[in-house]
């Protein structure tokens, strides 16, 4: 099976690496934008940033910026190759322009930087036809043994649960390091709780594992927090999240 990647970012990087170590996928050729492979790549990678050197290939991942999707998926002109994109947030038919398309969305967050195994990473899919989206699940089960089929309005939702989860919950890290380094205080010391955040998630529910002042709807202690945030930007985030919480109470 021959795959050909478009893009040199942080998927692109991990996809590749995964592709390389297969014994059943080829990674034929890779393109970027940039005149030479990064450095993050394997030099002995076919590259080229020239679209029109593209090699004919079973394959094509788009991984590039959800916005430049479409300008690539235009550029392609491979009429019986399987076109797909990685994105959580863009709809199947972006690529509707190919008689053979589908998405593969990895759910996970991918840094360059950070070296991971795709072995257990869900692999979101989906396909203009029954004979393209089963194309495509074989290459995804070469790639990870979690496999889903998702539509495009489910795949969006899963993206949004990633962002409230990932995004937004490594978001609240960061207001606690600046809060901590704003007292001459190491964030370091938060790394423990926030491991076993993660750790009890194993085997609770969120909804089961949460702790703190606003579950136990302690009044007290929520207002001596927000007397010491007042005027803070953080203020107004401690109360809308405190407020959600409380809520729980009603569903638990
Ligand atoms: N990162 C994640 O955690 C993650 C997880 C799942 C899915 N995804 C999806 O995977 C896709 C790639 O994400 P990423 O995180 O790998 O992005 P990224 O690291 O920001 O890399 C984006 C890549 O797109 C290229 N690019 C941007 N505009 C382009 C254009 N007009 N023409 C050609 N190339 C262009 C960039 O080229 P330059 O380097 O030259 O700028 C770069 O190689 C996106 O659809 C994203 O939604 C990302």
């Amino acid at each position: 099976m021959n795959i050909v990647i478009i893009g040199t970012g942080n998927v692109s990087h991990h996809l590749c690496r995964t592709i390389e170590n297969s014994k059943v996928l080829n990674l034929l050729q890779l393109f970027g934008r940039i005149e030479k492979l990064p450095e993050n790549f394997n030099q002995k990678i076919v590259y080229t940033n020239n679209l029109d050197e593209l090699k004919k290939a079973d394959f094509y991942i788009i991984c590039v910026s959800d916005d430049a999707i479409l300008e690539i998926s235009d550029k392609l002109i491979f009429k019986d190759s399987i076109i797909v994109h990685t994105s959580g947030s863009t709809r199947l038919d972006i690529l509707s322009k190919h008689k053979n398309h589908g998405v593969l969305y990895p759910l996970q967050t991918f840094s360059k930087n950070r070296e991971l195994s795709f072995k257990n990473i869900p692999i979101i899919i989906d396909a203009n036809s029954k004979k393209v989206l089963n194309e495509i699940k074989k290459i995804s089960l070469q790639l990870s043994k979690n496999v889903i089929v998702c539509n495009s309005d489910q795949r969006t939702l899963i993206h949004i649960s990633a962002v409230f989860s990932n995004n937004f919950g490594n978001y609240m890290n960061v207001i606690s390091e600046n809060i901590l380094k704003s007292q001459n205080i190491d964030p370091q010391i938060l790394k423990p709780l926030i491991q076993e955040t993660c750790d009890k998630l194993k085997h609770l529910t969120a909804k089961k594992s949460q702790t703190g002042p606003a579950v136990r709807n302690d009044k007290i202690t929520i207002k001596k927090h927000l007397s010491l945030l007042k005027g803070s930007k953080y203020e107004k985030i401690y109360k809308t999240i405190s407020t959600e919480i409380i809520k729980l109470n009603d569903e638990l």
